[in-house]
């Protein structure tokens, strides 16, 4: 249905009711009043105003803090490894933009790049120097993407990815695993079916059931599955599709063996091998999750670091399969402002900084990090996992590698952990099955007041309920 359609008189009445049957989520409770972060009127002030004109009160559903309670914080300014919200409190920041910003916030060669190209023009809509110089630089640092096209997201990169894969071996099915994030095209927003072997099953209303049946669900770290179920219909899998890092479901780290084993099944099945590298990729070094695994991939996604905080995606690998995409090939695939200069400018000035000493500081911030917090963590039953740069903390002993092993009673122990940092001046991911990131920006200065906000906000999480020691969560 277009925007402009009028509504129906049933789904009006409907919507008054508030009975929530237009889309089919079933009815909802009436609405409470708007929840409040303590002690921060003004971003408790702008959610209430927000809820009433953005669905949720945000632009991306994760934002809205109902995993972990009370109300967003609205960011006013942020400054390497800092942000301000909207009362002015001042906090570390680890989840940077959810990981775009290696660099922290606002660095100055980034910014500097964007003012030069944006006094250019910003938007031309025809081929630019920009976008040419940054697939060199991409190409330069991952020789596996012997070509690259640009788009604006990290969902457009997978599913562009996922078109060209279905194009170029003429199959449909695509394989991706339990608990991996892809953006939300409809066929990724697909959960684990009942048995190995059945197709995936919706897991968003408006996704048909017909599309989510071409993607099967598989479990992480299963080489078993993995082969049992190519040996049944390797045949018809155009692409199998991974986090070679999975970040999106706490951090699932996947043992060698196991990405090795995609590998050959999909030379075995003659499918196309796609590493989803949006988090990792640039993040981990020039060569990404590829290369510290030492896997080749067919097909890259990238997003996140590659823009350094501006809109920016790119699929990219084998010359014979990415010269299938219109209009070398005719497997379609266009947009506005891909290749944007100012943001091609933006992610050239990142990769640079980060080629030229970046990747080192990052390395020696992050294990300064994992340094500070790991004892502080793990004097709790709580485990602190890192993979370079992306760090992740797990009530269970030993982390998990696949989403089926995941505990989810730990995200109420996360809620207050996140909740007392918050108090203290640490910003989280505002959800227990999402990471957090450090950057360049991270100095010891940052690392020390984070580790003493972490060691007194353990101690309140892991209060028993009700103790003096315990503080009260946000509101509900
Ligand atoms: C691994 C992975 N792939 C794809 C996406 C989608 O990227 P975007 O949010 O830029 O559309 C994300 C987003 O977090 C991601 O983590």
């Amino acid at each position: 249905m277009s925007g402009s359609e009028p509504v129906s008189a049933q789904q009006k009445s409907a919507e008054q009711a508030g009975a929530g049957q237009v889309c089919g989520c079933g009815p909802r409770p009436p609405a409470g009043p708007p929840p409040a972060s303590p002690g921060r009127p003004a971003s408790s002030a702008l959610f209430a105003r927000a809820l009433d004109v953005l669905p949720g009160g945000v632009s991306s559903p994760v934002r809205a803090f109902r995993s972990v309670g009370g109300a967003p914080l609205f960011f006013a300014r942020g400054k390497g490894a800092r942000v301000w919200d909207e009362d002015g409190r001042e906090y570390v920041d680890f989840c940077m933009s959810w990981g775009p910003l290696a660099l922290g916030h606002a660095p100055a060669p980034v910014l500097e790049a964007i003012g030069r190209a944006a006094a250019l023009g910003t938007s031309f809509g025809a081929p630019t120097r920009a976008e040419l110089e940054l697939a060199e630089l991409v190409r330069a640092l991952q020789p596996l993407a012997e070509m690259v096209r640009f788009v604006s997201s990290g969902t457009e990169a997978v599913m562009s990815a996922v078109r060209l894969a279905r194009g170029f071996t003429r199959r449909d099915l695509i394989v991706k695993f339990d608990g991996c994030y892809h953006g939300h095209a409809d066929y990724l927003l697909v959960k684990a079916g009942s048995g190995l072997a059945t197709a995936g099953q919706p897991d968003s209303g408006g996704v048909p059931a017909a599309i989510a049946g071409t993607t099967a669900v598989l479990p992480l770290d299963d080489e078993a599955a993995l082969r049992a179920f190519m040996a049944a219909r390797g045949h018809e899998v155009a692409a199998v599709l991974i986090e070679p890092v999975p970040a999106n479901c706490g951090l699932l780290l996947q043992r060698p063996e196991f990405l090795r084993a995609l590998r050959a099944e999909c030379d075995r099945a003659g499918a196309l091998l796609v590493f989803d590298e949006v988090i990792s990729g640039f993040r981990l070094g020039p060569g990404g999750a590829a290369a510290r695994y030492g896997v080749r991939p067919d097909l890259l996604t990238y997003g996140k670091v590659i823009g350094g905080g501006l809109p920016v995606g790119a699929y990219a690998g084998r010359r014979d399969v990415m010269r299938c995409v219109a209009p070398s090939g005719c497997i379609y695939q266009a947009g506005t402002l891909s290749g944007n200069p100012v943001a091609m400018a933006a992610g050239r000035a990142t990769l640079e900084a980060l080629r030229d000493g970046g990747w080192d500081l990052l390395e020696a911030r992050s294990q300064a990090l994992e340094q500070a917090l790991r004892p502080l963590v793990e004097h709790y039953p709580a485990r602190l996992v890192r993979e370079g740069s992306i760090f992740w903390i797990t009530f269970q002993d030993p982390p998990p590698r696949a989403w089926g092993a995941v505990d989810r009673s730990g995200a109420a122990r996360y809620a207050r952990l996140h909740a007392a940092l918050l108090a203290r001046g640490v910003y989280l991911a505002p959800s227990a099955f999402e990471v957090f990131f450090a950057s360049t920006a991270h100095d010891d200065g940052a690392i020390a007041f984070t580790a003493r906000a972490f060691q007194e906000a353990l101690a309140v999480a892991f209060a028993p309920e009700g103790s003096p020691e315990a503080e009260p969560g946000p509101a509900p």
